[in-house]
């Protein structure tokens, strides 16, 4: 069976996707310097798969560190490449970071893959490339908008080089999927998000605040124009989004793809406000939530869902999960995190 590098692989989505890639047969060998991580990701995915994965604790800018692993486990048939900083507000304040970890990171990666011969990668992009878009659903040719933070711009520019260097050297073929709003845990609660302090994205501190850990949820704006004020997204879950990527995986491997470099946007093709999801997560799990609206949050796009056709047609994939089970899986895991 394939041979596959999964870089940011004890991340959130990474983890998830291993589980799958094990689950379909794959080998996987993780690399991960555990900025964002923990090490005992591990034992959740050998839980789940009865498989625990090769792990090298390096990071990817490391040339060296990382070409010794690549030495060491040689004929990697395809890299994932989750690898990257991730928070909207911490790439403001911390741009140059953003900009060696996600851009240098990935030129490394991309001149270590062709140095070793190794021919695909999916990588890890965002609908933030598009920005409040002129139309909805947002369909993979809609123009891509100027980022609003260094995180975005990274994302546009890894998109960029990817193409560029697949222009330049024809040896490399790509898949860039750009992700909704990943959201929700392995319903086994043995692998979830983990996220370090305040949380800032939604479901996260949702569930936080059932747990007694913040005091209330602020709805970011009731001013929107959208049908009860608030602000619209595609909320995916992550093991859902996890499962595309074996898709595009099998993609790849087996030559299908119709061009160098593919887009895909993942997401379920439907928009969800916050006050919905709020209702859906109190009445999916019983749990009060309480919520207070406080103004809009800077920089914040009104609505964005995505227009899955293409995946749906060309990857045989859409999302399934309803998401009254998606918000249960995400406090499952919040209680077995906190020992609830
Ligand atoms: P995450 O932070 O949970 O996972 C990223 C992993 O990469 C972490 O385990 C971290 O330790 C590791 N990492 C970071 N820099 C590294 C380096 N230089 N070398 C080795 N390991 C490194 O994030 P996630 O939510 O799983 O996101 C995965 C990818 O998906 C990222 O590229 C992110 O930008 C992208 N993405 C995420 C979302 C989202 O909402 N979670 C949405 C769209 C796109
Ligand atoms: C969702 C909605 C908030 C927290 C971010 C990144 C994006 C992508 C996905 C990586 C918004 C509202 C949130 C809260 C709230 N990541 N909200 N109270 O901002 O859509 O996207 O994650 O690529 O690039 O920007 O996700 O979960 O932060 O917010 O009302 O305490 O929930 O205003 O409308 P976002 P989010």
């Amino acid at each position: 069976m394939a041979k596959i590098l999964v870089t940011g692989g004890l991340g959130y989505i990474g983890s998830h996707t291993v589980v799958e890639l094990i689950q379909s047969g794959y080998d996987v060998v993780i690399v991960d310097n555990l900025s964002n991580s923990e090490q005992t990701v591990l034992d959740g995915i050998e839980a789940i798969t009865g498989v625990r994965p090769v792990f090298e604790q390096l990071d990817i800018c490391d040339e060296k560190a990382f070409q010794a692993c690549l030495t060491k486990y040689p004929h990697i048939d395809a890299v994932i490449h989750f690898a990257a900083y991730k928070a909207v507000g911490e790439s403001v304040e911390k741009s140059l970071d953003y900009y060696r970890n996600n851009v240098f990171g990935l030129i490394q990666l991309l001149t270590l893959m062709r140095k070793n011969n190794i021919p695909n990668i999916i990588f890890s992009s965002s609908c933030t490339v598009y920005g409040q878009p002129d139309k909805l659903p947002i369909d993979e040719s809609a123009p891509r908008k100027p980022a609003t933070s260094p995180y975005g711009n990274t994302k546009q520019m890894c998109e960029d080089i990817i193409h560029d260097a697949v222009v330049s050297y024809h040896d490399i073929k790509a898949v860039l999927l750009r992700y909704f709003n990943p959201i929700g845990a392995h319903p086994s609660a043995k692998i979830g998000e983990l996220p370090k302090g305040v949380p800032n994205n939604l479901v996260p501190f949702i569930t936080q605040t059932a747990a007694g850990i913040r005091k209330e949820l602020s709805v970011f704006g009731d001013d929107y124009n959208t049908p009860d004020g608030s602000a619209i997204r595609d909320y995916i879950y992550v093991v859902d989004l996890a499962k595309a990527h074996v898709k595009a995986m099998q993609r790849l491997l087996s030559g299908e793809n119709k061009a160098e470099v593919e887009v895909f946007n993942l997401g379920t093709g439907q928009g969800v406000s916050v006050l919905e999801l709020v209702k859906t997560f109190m009445k999916a799990t019983g749990m009060n939530l309480p919520y207070k609206i406080v103004g809009r949050r800077s920089g914040d796009t009104e609505q964005v869902w995505a227009d899955n056709t293409r995946a749906e047609k060309e990857l045989g994939w859409t999302a399934t999960t309803p998401l009254d089970e998606v918000l249960r899986s995400a406090w499952n895991w919040e209680k077995q995190v906190r020992g609830l």
